[in-house]
């Protein structure tokens, strides 16, 4: 199995790597894709924005929730559901780099929202919140980031109450991608060497006991539209057009939605 080339170890100091060195994320052009109304967003959240979907407009929140943003990055999801859950709720951003919580918690300030949000540097992997403490916990191009994948996601699953819900925003895909695509370190970092498939997916999620799983909204993302993130440099740019065959270019991975229920 090609996706187990590359150590744990090495994938999550490539990422952490990648992440401390971009100076800004993929920007409105990007968000624009993504997202169906960005009113009111900060400018600076808009332009760290580094997702694959908008997993809040999925979420089906309601006010007084308590939600989990995890992989939180420059905040945009968290100021988006913050809104949502409005101040009776709570919105907790995780996020593993600590200047990713201060650019989210100056996003939330100046959006207005801040007084319901908080945010807590830690890995999806060692999730720091007590057991059944939150309602929804969402989250957008993060989970593929894991080389963990199912301890993330039992993370997810502890930390939520019973009857409590996720809706994720991550990049699926199907047909394996070549080895020297799947050992790059800018690949990783840019979500794809660790995208699933949408069936591996749901069994990790069935695993772990998650139930009501659906997968829905996918938006193919070719090699031009993952250019537009700097996570992916020339030179694995360059690999993929010549390593992918030419029918699949347009169309390398899939940015979906993911929506499943911790069972009552
Ligand atoms: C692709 S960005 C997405 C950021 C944000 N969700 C968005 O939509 O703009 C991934 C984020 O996950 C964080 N991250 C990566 N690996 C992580 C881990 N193991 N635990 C917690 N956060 C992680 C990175 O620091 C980065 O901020």
């Amino acid at each position: 199995m090609t996706r187990d080339l590359m150590h744990q170890d090495d994938i999550l100091a490539a990422v952490r790597r990648a992440y401390r060195a971009i100076p800004a994320g993929a920007g409105r052009a990007m968000a624009g894709r993504l997202y169906q109304s960005l009113a009111d967003v900060p400018d600076a959240a808009v332009e760290w924005s580094l997702g694959v979907g908008d997993p809040v407009r999925h979420a089906g929140l309601r006010p007084g929730e308590r939600v989990l943003d995890v992989g939180c990055g420059g905040g945009i999801d968290t100021v988006l559901a913050a809104r949502e859950v409005g101040a009776e709720g709570h919105v907790t951003g995780l996020d593993m780099l600590p200047e990713m919580c201060d650019r989210a918690r100056a996003a939330v300030d100046e959006a207005g929202v801040g007084g319901w949000c908080s945010f807590t540097t830690g890995r999806m992997e060692a999730i720091p919140l007590p057991d059944a403490s939150v309602d929804v916990v969402v989250s957008n191009g993060v989970l593929n980031l894991s080389p963990r994948k199912s301890r993330a996601l039992a993370e997810i699953f502890r930390v939520l109450r019973p009857g409590g819900r996720m809706c994720v925003a991550d990049l699926t895909v199907e047909e394996d991608l070549p080895p020297e695509v799947l050992t790059s370190d800018s690949a990783w970092a840019g979500c794809i060497s660790g995208a699933l498939s949408e069936r591996v997916f749901t069994h990790k999620l069935e695993k772990v006991g998650f139930a009501s799983i659906e997968i829905s909204e996918r938006m193919a993302f070719g090699i031009d539209d993952v250019a537009l993130y700097p996570l992916f440099d020339a030179d694995v740019l360059d690999l993929m057009r010549r390593t992918i065959p030419a029918e699949r270019q347009h169309d390398v991975c899939a940015g979906v939605i993911v929506r499943a229920r911790k069972p009552s």
